[in-house]
């Protein structure tokens, strides 16, 4: 293994966040972990007893105060910026979504600048900052790493604007944000950004009950327990211990520096192929999974082997994928119960 590493990731109690950080201490390496609770920290730490000596907690409460990740970044050698809002539960689209979205990445970024063994940061940005909701088949087409997403900061932020479309505008003007930042300042480190579209997989970080499951998984749920099929809004997705991976090679690999990679699995899937994975994998599926059928859209693609490939990234079944998350929800519900 390489020289063990001094690493700040930021989210690190989060759905994807929390990966990274296993990932990071399987490999031998050394975490600072940035979150806004010191209680879900805690719990993070003490879940993990055999990493106690190269796992550090640090609370850094508010991303818009631009010194916040000042104390956090001193000695790192390497940021992993994975933190930023993820939910449709808002109010206040611009506040909530977009302004906390890009505040995240110029804090993390500005602060880096200010650490001279900082190397890299790579940043978890998304599909979302990719997709063209107007870009239709025939013919069909293939979306790459070079594509964005068409919203103005305008349309983004527009009270009439679904927080689905909000998000996007996050992920794209956060990303954006970022490549500027490196354009003019000219840092001592280089920047990685990954774009991964819909996350799934069993979780690691500490929530309290199956009602707090970040955003993505919740969708998986919401199927296996029979509640609906959500609307599959694009086919494409990747496991979050593939997008750990990534994250890390991302961060240790030379030749990956000022890149932009799209990280997904080649399988395309829809919840109604969740629902037939449900039936066929656990014995109560077919009584309890929802109701209702929904295709794969296999219309149009998205290249996420370039990363496969340059990351080193071997990407799971979706089946592999869906059975470990459903076996641990279902664990957690009969806890609930208990
Ligand atoms: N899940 C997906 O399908 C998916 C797909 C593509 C990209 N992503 C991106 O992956 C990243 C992590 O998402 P996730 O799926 O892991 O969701 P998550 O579990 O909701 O994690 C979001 C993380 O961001 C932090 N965060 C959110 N709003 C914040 C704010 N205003 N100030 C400071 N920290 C904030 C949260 O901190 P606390 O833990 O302190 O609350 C949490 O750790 C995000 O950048 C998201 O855009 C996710």
């Amino acid at each position: 293994m390489a020289t063990p590493l001094y690493i700040l990731v930021t989210g690190a109690t989060g759905f994807i966040g929390a990966h990274v950080v296993d990932e990071l201490l399987r490999r031998g390496h050394r975490v600072r972990a940035a979150t806004r609770s010191i209680q879900k920290g805690e719990l993070m730490k003490i879940s993990r007893p055999q990493y106690a000596a190269q796992l550090e907690i640090v609370q850094v409460s508010d991303f818009s105060a631009s010194a916040s990740f000042k104390d956090a970044v001193q000695g790192v050698d390497g940021v992993i910026h994975v933190a930023s809002p993820f939910t449709y539960n808002t109010t206040d689209n611009e506040k909530e979504l977009v302004k906390p979205a890009i505040a995240g990445v110029k804090a993390v970024l500005e602060a880096a600048a200010q650490e001279e063994k900082v190397k890299r940061v790579v940043i978890t940005s998304s599909f979302a900052a990719i997709l063209d909701v107007d870009r239709k088949v025939p013919p069909r087409f293939t979306y790459t790493a070079e594509d964005w997403n068409p919203l103005s900061y305008e349309e983004a932020v527009a009270t009439e604007t679904s927080a689905v479309v909000a998000y996007r505008g996050s992920k794209k003007f956060a990303e954006l944000a970022a490549w500027e930042f490196v354009k003019e300042r000219r840092p001592a480190f280089d920047i990685v950004t990954l774009a991964p579209p819909m996350t799934f997989g069993p979780i690691v970080h500490p929530i309290d009950r199956l009602a707090d499951l970040n955003e993505s998984n919740a969708m998986l749920w919401a199927v296996a327990s029979g509640k609906a099929l959500p609307v599959a809004r694009v086919p494409f997705w990747v496991d979050v211990r593939d997008l750990a991976v990534a994250h890390v090679e991302a961060l240790f690999r030379p030749e990956a520096g000022g890149k932009r990679f799209v990280v997904a699995s080649p399988e395309k899937f829809s919840y109604g192929l969740v629902k037939k994975i449900v039936e066929r994998e656990f014995l109560w599926g077919r009584k309890r999974v929802a109701q209702g059928e929904q295709e794969v859209d296999d219309s149009y693609d998205l290249d996420g082997e370039a990363a496969g490939r340059e990351l080193g990234v071997r990407y799971r079944s979706f089946t592999e994928t869906v059975k470990n998350f459903v076996d641990q929800a279902l664990n957690m519900e009969y806890n609930e119960k208990r």
